[in-house]
């Protein structure tokens, strides 16, 4: 009945989030709120935690990437569950290290860390700098020489795979801001500059081919190319590099007629792949990494609003205001994203108008959705837009001087505050 398997309707009628009455949750915390299922969140992590052993006998890691939805509590539920962690900034990084996260299961991404941000990274422990440019290997280099430690670093590669177009495609593409290019010979200058470097150890590669992916076949093409550079890499140096990370990208169901693939289908596909291309490269399995965000913390995500003034424009449309909007989701104005909406204390009833789900900021785009299907709406409803859990919290702005929402988290039918709404002082903070 719904995107997201922890919704339900209760004998009021309403929306249940992970057993809980999401009107009674919007009373309670106020709106805009951001619920997040931490059951389904646990189980998303063990799920992919299961698979990667089952497929790998145990040598592989399923890291979260962070920035999908970042703060202490994720963080503590991915160090509980045994998981790695992703960051991709000194803010992520902090967010980590402040919840206790086990810095030797973090792998710093990015495409232009900072000085700063790698010297963080070095004093702070983290096992795994993946870097993603001739210049940021000099830079990592020079850093841990005068630190006199040894950083194990990976190589972000381009395997030059489109995986976002209909049927996706090999383009061998070089354009993209990230990584290293294979076909023009790019890649391998900096394998050979690392191996030649004192202060780094090249441990493994990695590739992320996009996000939000439903076909398992790019995946398979990645694991593919990637296993050949490593074999190269063996053949010039008889030396196989331990490590490969594949990245994240697994696509979730935000609307009915999304499809995606089951992970397990995905992991053994792949591993199949790993199994046959290291038999033929002469390689042994490499300790696999994978980095979903999405697939963790999307589907248990769920946004409350409250409805504000209902504009019927005849013959044009209605627009149903709410009291969040582009601030606290801006994936529609973005991405054109879709969404499932629903009015939280009418769920039981059939959705019977399409309308226009607008936000309340100064901008004509900031709509959440267009021509969404509801049921009768009007001021005082509470509106849930679901499978909001990644990348909504994390990429939420102070547009409008608009404070953040909070985030509450429920678990075993109890919820509980994880981060705070932001105040008007808070706003302020830094102003001088
Ligand atoms: N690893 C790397 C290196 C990445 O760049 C990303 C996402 C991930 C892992 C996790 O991918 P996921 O499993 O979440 O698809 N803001 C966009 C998504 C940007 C994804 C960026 N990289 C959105 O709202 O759809």
């Amino acid at each position: 009945m719904f995107v997201s398997k922890n919704l339900d309707v209760n004998n009021l009628g309403h929306l249940t989030v992970g057993g809980l009455d999401a009107v009674a949750l919007a009373e309670r915390y106020g709106t805009p709120l951001y619920v997040m299922d931490e059951d389904l969140i646990r189980e998303n992590c063990r799920a992919f935690k299961q698979s990667i052993d089952r497929y790998y006998d145990g040598r592989g890691l399923c890291t979260y990437a962070s920035k999908a939805f970042c703060c202490k509590a994720v963080c503590r539920i991915a160090q509980e569950e045994g998981l790695g962690l992703d960051v991709v900034s000194s803010g992520e990084l902090y967010t980590a290290l402040q919840a206790g996260f086990p810095m030797e299961r973090v792998y710093f991404h990015g495409n232009n860390k900072t000085p700063a941000e790698l010297t963080m990274a070095l004093e702070s422990g983290v096992g795994q700098i993946v870097v993603d440019n001739l210049e940021e290997l000099q830079l990592v280099g020079s850093l841990s020489r005068a630190a006199g430690r040894v950083t194990d670093i990976l190589f972000r590669i381009k395997p030059g795979i489109d995986a976002h177009t209909h049927d996706f495609i090999r383009t061998g593409q070089i354009d993209s801001k990230f990584g290293l290019a294979l076909e023009n010979g790019e890649a391998m200058e900096a394998v050979d500059e690392a191996m030649a470097m004192k202060g780094v150890r090249l441990k493994g590669l990695h590739c992320h081919i996009g996000s939000q992916i439903f076909d398992i076949a790019p995946f398979e093409l990645a694991a593919e190319v990637m296993i050949r550079f490593m074999g190269e890499i063996q053949r010039r140096y008889g030396r196989a590099l331990e490590i490969l990370d594949l990245g994240g990208g697994f696509g979730i169901k935000y609307v009915d007629s999304d499809n995606p693939s089951s992970y397990d289908e995905y992991m053994q596909r792949v591993s199949k792949v790993i199994h046959c291309c290291c038999g033929e490269e002469g390689l042994p399995i490499p300790y696999v990494v994978i980095e979903p965000g999405r697939s963790i913390v999307g589907p248990a995500g769920t946004t409350l609003y409250t409805v504000g003034s209902v504009k019927e424009i005849k013959n044009v449309r209605t627009y149903v205001a709410i009291d969040g909007g582009m601030t606290d989701n801006p994936r529609y104005a973005l991405y054109q994203a879709a969404y499932d909406v629903l009015v939280a204390n009418r769920a039981a009833e059939p959705k019977t108008q399409t309308v226009t789900v607008a936000g309340k900021c100064c901008e004509s785009g900031d709509l959440i959705q267009e021509n969404a299907r509801i049921q009768e709406v009007g001021p005082g409803d509470i509106l849930a837009v679901l499978a909001t859990g990644a990348y909504n919290y994390s990429m939420a702005s102070n547009y409008n001087r608009i404070p953040r929402p909070p985030v509450v988290m429920v678990s075993q039918g109890e919820s509980r505050l994880v981060v705070r709404r932001e105040s008007l002082e808070d706003l302020l903070r830094n102003d001088l």
